[in-house]
């Protein structure tokens, strides 16, 4: 059979331990034998970031603004462990949150639902996809130590005039955070969110605490429903999908009774906590796609999770390990299906809904990675662990 031919290079980005491994096999078993794989590959693997002084990093974040779409395998963000254990130049800044500030983008994650593995809580059906704002709030805050005395906020516009609000009078020791967000980011979020609902034909719920901080999370729902009404909502009511803002507890409720098929829009701390509730209660972290939308329509394509470490120190010892290769599997089909859409080669779409499926047959058959096998409930099939090799080759018969 001929191999379907790509018009336009994926952007490739290579990683780190576990997953650097898994990338080269998913490649050779699943990928190259029907499709003629045309990349730009950049080595994200923490030692050319070293040896390239990260220029890698940033060149690979420019190649995915030039052709749109990139497949990025899971990278190591280093902390001192690692600087020692790499014997690195210093102690490089986290790959992902620097391809996420030049991109301008959000991260969606949603979960991959397979029969036989039920989700903790039983009434999710559909999948639940998380929508997390990946600039500012506390994780741009600076914060500080604060003793006897006052901690006050201050603004100072460009004519030097300022706003000067007391935050606390302090009688003793205690601590201090302040931090801010962007109208032109939180504008990026709420398109990429209306966007990414649009595209999967999803509701999408916003949610914050503005009944308590009136004016920071205030900004926030007044962006989202300005948009709405200017650019979206025609768009939605034609889709036949809605647009809700409510409170954050109100969504966490309405969240556990519903049957999912919802985009959930968090802010930053809020998206980065549910993620990991949502990811957990579908059973697996190795389950969990994620995709980074630019507001101009780039996507970076990846796997949830890291680079499994503790499975590469076994597989450097010599042993078989029983690594989940599906997110990462479905990183590459997601890229691929969305440059099939630009191109317009539907036969390069139809291979990675395929894929998706012989994936998804192979574990309801019962054949599967160990960190499945105890989550695997289904009436007539006994769960078999597989190595990951076994389980890819298990996948390719199946394709
Ligand atoms: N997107 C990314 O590039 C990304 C995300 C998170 C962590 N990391 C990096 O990954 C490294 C390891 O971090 P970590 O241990 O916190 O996260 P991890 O996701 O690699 O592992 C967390 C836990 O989940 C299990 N797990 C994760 N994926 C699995 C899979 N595919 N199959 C079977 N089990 C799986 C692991 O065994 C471990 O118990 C760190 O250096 C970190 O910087 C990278």
């Amino acid at each position: 059979m001929a191999k379907i031919r790509m018009k336009t290079p994926l952007v490739e980005m290579d990683g780190d331990e576990m997953t650097r491994i898994l990338w080269q096999k998913i490649k050779e078993i699943l990928i190259e034998p029907y499709v003629e794989l045309k990349t730009e590959y950049y080595d994200l693997g923490l030692k050319n970031r070293d040896k390239t002084d990260d220029g890698v990093t940033y060149e690979a974040a420019q190649a995915n603004l030039k052709y749109g779409v990139a497949v990025k395998c899971a990278t190591i963000t280093p902390n001192l462990q690692r600087v020692e254990e790499y014997n690195l130049k210093k102690m490089w800044k986290s790959p992902n949150g620097t391809i996420r500030q030049i991109l301008d983008g959000t991260v969606f994650r949603a979960p991959i639902i397979v029969d036989g593995i039920t989700p903790y809580i039983p009434t999710w059906k559909k999948p639940i996809v998380i929508a997390r704002h990946a600039y500012g709030d506390i994780y741009r805050a600076v914060d500080g130590a604060a003793g006897k005395g006052r901690a006050e906020l201050v603004f100072t516009d460009r004519n030097g005039s300022e706003i000067r609000e007391t935050v606390h009078d302090f009688a003793g020791d205690g601590v201090v955070c302040a931090m801010h967000n962007t109208n032109k980011s939180i504008e990026s979020f709420a398109r990429a969110c209306f966007n990414y609902a649009l595209d999967a034909k999803l509701p999408l719920w916003f949610s914050t605490k503005d009944t308590i901080s009136k004016v920071y999370d205030g900004e926030f729902k007044k962006i989202f429903a300005e948009i709405y009404e200017k650019e979206y909502k025609e768009k939605f009511e034609q889709t036949g999908i809605e647009y809700m803002y409510t409170l954050i507890d109100d969504v966490v409720a309405r969240i556990v009774r519903s049957e999912g098929g919802i985009v959930w829009a968090c802010k930053n701390y809020d998206g980065d906590v549910m993620s990991d509730m949502v990811a957990t209660a579908y059973g697996s972290l190795a389950m969990m796609t994620s995709v980074l939308v630019s507001p101009s329509g780039v996507y970076e394509y990846e796997a949830a999770h890291g680079t499994v470490t503790r499975h590469y120190y076994k597989y450097l010892k010599g042993e078989a390990t029983s690594t989940n290769p599906v997110a990462t599997i479905f990183a590459w089909t997601g890229a691929l299906k969305k440059r099939g859409e630009l191109d317009g080669t539907a036969d390069l779409c139809a291979f990675a809904d395929r894929l998706e499926g012989a994936v998804k047959r192979t574990i309801e058959e019962g054949f599967m990675t160990g960190d499945l096998v105890a989550l695997f409930k289904k009436p007539g099939v006994t769960p078999v662990k597989l190595n990951s090799e076994e389980f890819l080759q298990a996948i390719a018969e199946r394709v």
